[in-house]
């Protein structure tokens, strides 16, 4: 039922301020005043022991499932001073990647069926790994043949291209990081505005979503590309990867998730005065050196979109035909949540725009069962 929605997907972008509440609902315990704050993933109980001993963390997924998983992982470096690995399942099972019992294997997927993850799951079985499931799906391959793992609880997603199921994700893999973090008293002020940020959280989406006639009419400026570049760094490398495959898979258009970093290896010969340039610049600490990223590409004429924070407008406003986006501002390993939400938006209207399917874009299925 899309009630009063035209399509699943917008259906289910707007519904992210209720499907990230239920995601986080039982799980977040804020004590009194003298009491720390603490999560309770009731999935990992007998299981974070082990996860703490661990060498390495190795995330393993496919798709978006892989992004979220990207989003995450600085954070959970960060509370847990576990190294952790990324792994997109195919290639894990191609090169016959090392994975050893001592690793702690998190299997990421929304529908828990998905044949690439399933292998590399089977395989990092046979390697003694301890497996950890983060799925949408009760009943689930993945959940049932994983040691443990936590159910993200985001409700059925029915658009091909995933997008509630992302930020639940994401949110499931901070609260996984505060919970191997446990109480160590150096943390513990980190962890605490972490907790009040997932708290506040909800209503940081439901703010970012009163943008969509704006990006609506950013998206009407963007209707005859062929390409959209997105830049990001840090906790929002993923959110660039992800904008642009949103962009791909419903749009049918383009595009290219870029790690800032990177610009002057290569991307930078792209730049010119018309291919559409969006660069991620929320107040982090790689606010600065987005800042001059986007002077490099004006430079050039680049023609740019830029997110920031709100208020910051001024200060990443490179003039002429710059465009802004102004966006919440959250705890900077929260902030993909907030920021993902403009491009999921853009994917959708562009993909209205255009005149293509939705919710089942050409050549794609939700579940992919074969290889
Ligand atoms: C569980 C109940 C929830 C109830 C809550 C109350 C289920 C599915 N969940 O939620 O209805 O409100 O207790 O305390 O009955 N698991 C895997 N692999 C995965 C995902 C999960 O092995 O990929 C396992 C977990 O280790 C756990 C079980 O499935 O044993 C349920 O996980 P989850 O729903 O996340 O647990 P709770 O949040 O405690
Ligand atoms: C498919 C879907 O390719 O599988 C994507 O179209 C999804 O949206 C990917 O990201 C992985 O799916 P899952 O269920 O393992 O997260």
């Amino acid at each position: 039922n899309k009630g009063k929605y035209e399509h699943y997907m917008q259906k289910e972008i707007h519904e992210q301020p209720e499907s990230v509440t239920t995601t986080m609902r039982g799980r977040l315990i804020r004590g009194g005043s003298s009491k720390a704050k603490t999560v309770l993933l009731g999935g990992l109980k007998y299981h974070l022991k082990t996860i703490r001993r661990s060498r390495r963390i190795v995330f393993i997924g496919c798709g978006t499932s892989c992004n979220a998983a990207l989003a995450a992982r600085s954070i959970v470096e960060e509370l847990s001073g576990i190294p952790v690995t990324m792994e997109i399942a195919s290639d894990l099972v191609d090169r016959q990647g090392p994975i050893y019992r001592e690793d702690t294997a998190v299997f990421v997927s929304q529908l828990g069926g998905t044949a690439d993850t399933l292998l590399a799951l089977e395989y990092a079985l046979e390697n003694g790994a301890l497996c950890v499931g983060i799925t949408n799906t009760v009943g689930s391959e993945i959940a049932r043949r994983t040691h443990c793992g936590v159910h993200i609880n985001a409700g059925c997603e029915i658009g091909v291209a995933s997008t509630k199921a992302y930020t639940s994700q994401i949110i499931v893999m901070a609260m996984l990081a505060l919970a191997i973090g446990g109480d160590t008293l150096s943390n513990q002020a980190r962890r605490e505005v972490i907790i009040d940020g997932l708290v506040d959280l909800p209503c940081k989406v439901k703010e970012v979503l009163k943008l969509d006639n704006e990006i609506k009419d950013l998206a009407k400026l963007l209707i005859a590309e062929q390409s959209l570049l997105v830049f990001g760094r840090g906790y929002n490398y993923a959110t660039a990867l992800e904008g642009a495959l949103k962009v791909k898979e419903v749009a049918l258009m383009h595009s290219e998730g870029i790690l800032a970093g990177e610009m002057k290896h290569g991307p930078l010969a792209l730049v010119d005065a018309n291919l559409p340039i969006a660069v991620i610049a929320t107040r982090d600490a790689c606010f600065s050196k987005q800042q001059s990223v986007i002077q490099q590409l004006n430079a050039r004429k680049g023609r740019l979109i830029v997110m920031c924070t709100k208020g910051d407008a001024a200060s990443v406003s490179v003039g002429g035909s710059c465009r802004v986006i102004e966006v919440p501002q959250v705890e900077d390993c929260l902030q993909p949540v907030v920021n993902v939400v403009p491009l999921q938006l853009l994917a959708y209207h562009l993909t209205v725009l255009r005149g293509h399917n939705v919710d089942q874009p050409r050549n794609l299925a939700k579940s992919v069962t074969t290889q």
